[in-house]
């Protein structure tokens, strides 16, 4: 069984499909910890429902920035984690634990990468006029929402959709698609090669593993 944690900083739906996904046996892995950098974030209450072990470090606990991802560091060390989830948990992390947990930690990031890393992505594809709008799981790489894509879920903009109605339409994707890239990660399917993704063997493009 593969140890996983999951970074949490919100509502935790990423979270509830991939404890779902690991109750049902489908990830032959286990959530041993979550930990959150908010206190009140809901997907707390959803880890202890399902038995899982939480930790929250809040930025207003340390001095400065590299504190706090030196104890962050150590904390998920903790845990002895074969794979490290980012799930909604909105920090910028430092380089030093990126390296750390090269290779073994993905991130959801909503939008069609490499277009609008950053925040306010559904905003930003409303406004661009785009028609088609959608999610990316990805490798963590040193380089914010840069790292190389794993797998990708599209979605359409239709005219006059608000940003909550694109996201919704997004997230319903991601509880897909981020437990299905777990199970290939915990199947050990899955690599970061040279900065490049692997999956059976076979190196990746650009947008991950496609089927069109
Ligand atoms: C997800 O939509 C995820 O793509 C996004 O936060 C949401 C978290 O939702 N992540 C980012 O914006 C990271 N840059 P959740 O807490 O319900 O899983």
């Amino acid at each position: 069984m593969m140890r996983i944690i999951v970074l949490i900083s919100g509502n935790g739906s990423n979270l509830q499909a991939i404890l779902d996904h690991c109750a049902s046996g489908k990830i032959a892995g286990e959530v041993v910890g979550v930990i959150s950098n908010k206190a009140d974030a809901y997907g707390l209450v959803r880890a202890k429902d399902a038995g899982v072990a939480t930790a929250i470090l809040t930025q207003q606990q340390f001095a400065s920035r590299e504190e706090y991802d030196t104890s962050l560091l150590a904390l998920m060390a903790d845990y002895q984690p074969d794979l490290v989830v980012l799930a909604g948990f909105m920090r910028i992390l430092s380089a030093q634990l990126v390296h750390h947990f090269a290779g073994r930690m993905l991130n959801i990031h909503p939008s069609l990468l490499p277009k609008y890393q950053g925040l306010h992505t559904h905003q930003r594809a409303i406004d661009a006029g785009d028609s088609e709008h959608g999610t990316s799981v990805h490798f963590v790489t040193e380089e914010l929402d840069g790292g190389p894509v794993i797998l990708q879920a599209r979605v359409p903009i239709f005219e006059g959709d608000e940003a909550d109605e694109v996201a919704a339409r997004v997230q319903a994707q991601e509880h897909s698609i981020y437990p299905l890239v777990v199970r290939w990660f915990c199947e050990g399917r899955l690599q970061m090669m040279d900065g490049a993704v692997q999956l059976d063997g076979a190196l990746l493009g650009p947008a991950g593993y496609a089927c069109e």
